[in-house]
């Protein structure tokens, strides 16, 4: 090995050595040997539908954002940015009702599990901050399939996703038929809707791909797999469950 490097010379041994880390890093992060024993966290249907969603949040948001930032604008020539943005809500539309229709009862337990809060949940909300600047792990309550912190962001993303539906049918179709006043009104509510959910993607993004407490959490959502030891540390109650009925 000693003997490569010195052949290779300093410079393109050193840049090998940092390919052979970041390589082994990234697939270790983001892939899983597919024999390695671990709980299923998401099924293929809900990483295809999570994936394709994020794609054209992203369209819209990056469309979005240079509509909404003064002097940005220039950057929308010939208008493509509103056409590109209205693609992707049919789109988004036609994607959310498939699946839907076709995920009924995963969807339907979606949106019960966004609304429904316990005081266990705002037990975790306190401990949380303590938790993610790296605090004791066994203070933490053990959780179901998410924490409240994800289920926070659950429930950002069916409120300002319904704001956004509403809003921006109004503004698309209903321009000129709604008094002035609440036309700029809806007009508002999707430029918060778009600050609120946006900030809390930034958050969701971040705690997903790097925080070190999360560290399964993309591979995860990309081969569907977590270990067991994560499924006990991160949601004890829902591999408890799950436990069960294989035993
Ligand atoms: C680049 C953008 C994104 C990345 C990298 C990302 C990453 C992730 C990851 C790693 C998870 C698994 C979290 C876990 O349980 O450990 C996840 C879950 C989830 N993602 Fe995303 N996501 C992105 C964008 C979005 C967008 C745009 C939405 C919806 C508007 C979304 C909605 C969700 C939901 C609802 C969950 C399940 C709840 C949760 O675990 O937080 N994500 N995402």
């Amino acid at each position: 090995m000693a003997q490569n490097k010195k052949q290779r010379g300093l410079i393109p041994s050193a840049f090998h050595t940092i390919g052979d880390v970041a390589g082994t890093f990234l697939f270790n992060y983001l892939f899983d040997d597919p024999e390695r024993k671990g709980v299923m966290r998401f099924s293929f249907p809900a990483r295809t539908f999570h994936w394709t969603v994020v794609i054209l949040v992203m369209l819209l948001g990056l469309t979005g954002l240079i509509l909404f930032v003064p002097g940005w604008g220039v950057a929308s020539v010939a208008g493509w940015t509103r056409i590109v943005h209205r693609i992707c809500v049919y789109i988004s539309a036609v994607v959310l009702v498939i699946y839907f229709i076709t995920y009924r009862q995963s969807c339907l337990a979606y949106l019960k599990e966004a609304f429904t809060w316990t005081k266990a949940d705002l037990g975790w909300v306190r401990a949380a901050v303590d938790y993610y600047l790296g605090g004791d792990e066994s203070k933490m309550p053990p959780q179901g399939h998410i924490n409240p912190g994800q289920k926070i962001w659950e429930l950002i993303t069916v409120v300002c996703g319904a704001l956004f539906i509403i809003t921006g049918a109004v503004m698309t179709f209903a321009k000129g038929a709604v008094a002035p006043g609440v036309f700029q009104w809806c007009v508002f509510t999707h430029d918060i809707a778009f600050i609120v959910g946006g900030a809390m993607l930034i958050v969701h993004i971040v705690l997903g791909t790097l925080h070190p407490r999360m560290s399964e959490s993309l591979r995860s959502m990309i081969t569907g797999k977590i270990s067991v030891h994560y499924a006990k540390s991160h949601y004890g109650k829902w591999y408890d469950k799950i436990a069960e009925k294989q035993s």
